[in-house]
């Protein structure tokens, strides 16, 4: 069976059993920042497993379309050394939300592999694992399937931790997660494994082929397993080891479909063998890639965009290995899109894009490979030992481009291993050199200004003052500035506040009798407060006497959103729990940004209580106590503290609302009175990493423009659909219903104009051997309608053949059926085989219905017109 064909069976199979047949997803989870990759079927329903969202259907099943390459499930290091890795692979699952469970599952499961009509496989060859506390589907396993005792293996937590087992699956360090039976394949004694459990389970003999996982938990941040709503069924079965059991292959690289690729990977790299290591990376490889690309993503140096970096240019380097001199990877684009672009379209519209991205990439890559190589080369030459030093790896990472795991390939192929400490700690002196050599840092030695010297902060009370310049730095040089130089200015006193505890630096002017600094920001160094900006008119130098001046207004703007910030700590906590603490935060003067601690999404009900609970302390007015005092009597009072934040012998203690509902350690600026805030509105909540939660807020005018926005929007939507503020909920919903209701009209009128077409159709069946044949073009119809249609004329005809056609944004889609009783002189299947391949594509399915589909239309009637002759010909 065809990869193909495989495909369509598992999702025909699951259809019969009731499930909806849901579309692949994304490759880029959107909205989970738990996850880097789609790397399972079940990501897209993973709010529907933790009752957070409902679907109109309880089963569903996908071929879903994976990478995994990075995160969790990372098997980048695995491709091209085993039989069964890959960064890419599809796989195909069923599920179902509170519906069917253990039992059911395992039926389903073990039905599909060895039902007579389906896979077929020999039972004999199958082993199955089950979480060692399961006696459920232990007992399932031996009494209602039938499966041996001795080939039924319990694994306990085998990882080192409660619940860490290959037979508990969970998507990631957060999320749903439960115990999980796992279906295997013995593919013989001639390769080399141990069955599962075993010490060399590794082996490609046992293959794991089919994971059931029984959805039972939602693991948080902290490790807690909570129950689901509803007990639910993952399931993956990967295509391409499936593929390679029933195609009586021992690696996935044998299938057809790889086979095809490694083809055109042989013939683009000028005819190396087909079972070169590196040729099946580049095979694999490609396929990661373009999907990715397909699915947005860019090679960048961070996140998702680095892996893809990453994969490309390991595949340039193995393509370099086998004798590329040129960019060959994007060439082998085309062959790919060729074999996968009928399943998954958007690689036939991204083909251009695919190709240019990679090519770009290459070109880069290859300018600096071949000096990394020589380099490696080299200190592989001089090595004594087997351990590849830290400099060397890092040295060819900054300068040549290589990422880390691309050094380890090539250290693993000769038998040396990595320095990753020493690699990690020059990677921290380089940090530390960006650190020192920007822009603002200063020179202490240089300048004369000592680290001692400390700027007095007069900003808690004052705007102004009329100051001293202790030092004026150019370029990093203690020089004078002149108009038009920007400079960092030192003075012995100053109102602006340097940037620290999330708050920003003041900006505003020095002036002095015929000279104007503009100060754009303000940081610190040590205890000095640096001015950062430009003279906009006269000399400043060391000694000259300034009135500065912050910006006011802005300042003010920042206190709001800065005394709000306590406000919202405190709300939190109250609301959501003492478990919720700071992670970061930013407080400039257009809104305020939060980052705590927190496992799941803050719920709309919560974010409108937490909001009503800051206002009411603003409107409460209560006035800001501060007080300084030493760290221990500050705690005692409960005042929270950052963990990990160092304080020095005093500190700054902020006290605001009704019965000191916020009590914070902070040295930043604050409103008089809570009153002063005027009004908080929070604009969004949205999770940055696991178990991690940000809230952005708007204060005072910030706010009421945020609020005139909003009622602008409400007001143009309003106009369109003429609906008040009172009526636009309602009137939208109606919109939605009547569009709902035209669409089912327009299915109904689709299927009621096939089935009519059905009946004028019985009339024109010509009789062959006994049996009447029906083949013809349902302009019109989609491959629904087709079924359906088929379905209703097999019942009319009595025994016979059907051939419906219809061609849909210019592909053929093709259905063949054969009415049971004929199925034994004639196979709907070998029908839609002979069908397809005359409008160019293929198909295949059961000997009374098959499917299919082909790319050439233009000669689809005369394919039709030849069914009759042809099914004489062949009936039995
Ligand atoms: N989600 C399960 C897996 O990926 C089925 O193995």
């Amino acid at each position: 069976m065809k990869t193909a064909e495989l495909r369509q069976a598992f999702l025909e199979y699951f259809r019969q059993q009731g499930h909806t047949v849901v579309p692949s997803s994304s490759l880029v989870p959107h909205d989970d920042p738990t996850l880097l990759f789609t790397n399972a079927g079940m990501n897209q329903f993973k709010d529907v497993f933790l009752g957070r969202e409902t679907r109109d259907y309880t089963r569903a099943a996908t071929s879903q379309k994976c990478v995994r390459a990075g995160g969790k499930h990372n098997d980048l290091e695995n491709v091209g050394y085993t039989a069964r890795h890959h960064t890419f692979f599809e796989m195909l699952g069923n599920f179902s939300f509170g519906d069917y469970f253990k039992r059911e599952a395992i039926h389903y499961a073990w039905t599909f592999l060895t039902g007579e009509q389906w896979l077929n496989l020999p039972q004999e060859k199958l082993w199955v694992t089950v979480y060692a506390e399961d006696d459920e589907a232990y007992n399932i396993w031996k009494d209602e399937i039938g499966v041996p005792a001795e080939r039924i293996v319990r694994i306990g937590d085998n990882k080192g931790a409660r619940y860490a087992s290959d037979n508990f699956w969970q998507m990631g360090d957060t999320g749903p997660c439960g115990p999980c039976t796992e279906i295997f394949y013995d593919h013989g004694p001639e390769v080399a494994g141990g069955p599962p459990g075993s010490p060399d389970e590794d082996g490609d003999r046992y293959i794991e082929i089919w994971n059931v996982v029984f959805m039972q938990y939602n693991r948080t941040a902290d490790g807690e397993m909570l129950k689901l709503p509803k007990p639910s069924v993952d399931t993956g079965m990967g295509l391409e080891r499936i593929a390679a059991v029933l195609q009586g292959v021992h690696s996935n690289y044998e299938i057809d479909l790889f086979q095809d690729l490694l083809n055109a990977a042989s013939e683009v790299l000028g005819g190396v063998p087909t079972t070169e290591a590196s040729l099946r990376v580049v095979a694999d490889h490609i396929r990661s890639c373009a999907f990715l690309i397909a699915d947005g993503v860019m090679p960048s140096n961070e996140g998702r965009g680095f892996v893809l970096r990453r994969i490309i240019r390991r595949a340039a380097r193995h393509g370099n290995k086998l004798g590329a001199r040129e960019p060959f990877f994007y060439r082998l684009t085309d062959a790919l899109v060729k074999l996968m672009g009928e399943a998954y379209p958007q690689l036939v519209s991204s083909q251009k894009q695919i190709e240019k991205v990679l090519l770009q990439e290459e070109e880069q890559f290859a300018k600096t490979l071949d000096k990394g190589l020589r380099l490696l080369e080299q200190d592989i030459a001089q090595l004594k030992g087997t351990v590849i030093p830290g400099e060397t790896i890092f040295t060819l990472y900054d300068t040549y481009g290589f990422p880390v795991d691309l050094t380890n390939d090539i250290a693993r192929e000769r038998g040396l291993t990595l320095d990753y400490e020493g690699y990690e700690a020059a990677m921290e002196q380089q940090r530390e050199r960006a650190r020192a050599a920007s822009k603002f840092s200063i020179d202490y030695n240089a300048t004369g200004l000592s680290l001692d010297g400390r700027t007095e902060f007069t900003g808690y009370e004052r705007i102004d003052g009329h100051e001293t310049i202790r030092a004026v730095l150019v370029d990093g040089e203690a020089r004078n500035a002149q108009a038009g130089d920007e400079a960092v200015v030192v003075l012995e006193r100053t109102p602006f506040y340097a940037e620290s505890g999330g708050q920003v630096g003041d900006t505003g002017l020095l002036t002095w009798s015929g000279g104007r600094f503009q100060v754009t920001d303000t940081r610190k160094e040590g205890d000095n407060h640096l001015h950062i900006g430009t003279v906009l008119e006269g000399e400043i130098f060391p000694g000259l006497e300034v009135d500065a001046r912050i910006d006011h207004a802005r300042r003010e703007r920042i206190k709001r959103n800065h005394s709000a910030t306590h406000l919202l700590h405190a709300a939190l906590r109250k609301v959501l729990g003492e478990h919720v603490s700071q992670k970061g935060s930013l407080v400039d003067p257009d809104k305020l940004r939060f980052d705590f601690s927190h496992f799941e999404a803050v719920t709309p009900e919560q974010l409108r209580e937490i909001e009503r609970e800051v206002n009411e302390q603003v409107l409460a007015n209560t006035p800001v106590q501060i007080e300084i005092t030493d760290i221990d009597t500050a705690r005692e009072k409960g005042a929270m503290a950052l963990f990990g934040e160092k304080y020095g012998d005093t500190v700054r203690v902020l006290t605001m609302g009704t019965d000191n509902y916020s009590i914070e350690l902070c040295g930043g600026t604050h409103v008089a009175r809570t009153g002063d805030i005027g009004l908080f509105r929070i604009t969004s909540e949205s999770g940055i990493s696991a178990g991690v939660r940000r809230i952005e807020a708007v204060t005072g005018l910030g706010a009421l423009a945020w609020v005139e926005e909003t009622e602008r929007a409400l007001r143009e939507t309003g106009k369109l659909v003429k609906a008040t503020r009172d009526t636009l909920a309602e009137k939208v919903q109606q919109l939605l219903d009547r569009n709902r209701q035209l669409e089912k009209e327009v299915d109904t009128l689709k299927a009621r104009l096939a089935s009519s077409a059905g009946n004028d159709l019985a009339a024109s069946a010509v009789d062959v051997a006994g049996l009447k044949v029906v083949a013809a073009q349902l302009d019109g119809a989609d491959r629904k309608a087709l079924m359906e249609t088929a379905d209703q004329l097999k019942n009319k005809l009595g025994e016979g053949v059907v051939v419906l056609a219809t061609v849909e944004e210019g592909k053929v889609i093709l259905v063949a059926g054969v009415t049971k009783s004929a199925t034994s002189r004639i196979k709907a299947g070998d029908i839609m085989k002979h069908l397809a391949a005359q409008v160019d594509g293929k198909g295949g399915g059961r000997p009374d219905m098959a499917q299919g589909g082909g790319s050439d239309p233009s000669r689809l009637a005369e394919a039709l017109a030849g069914v009759p002759e042809w099914v004489e010909k062949n009936i039995a």
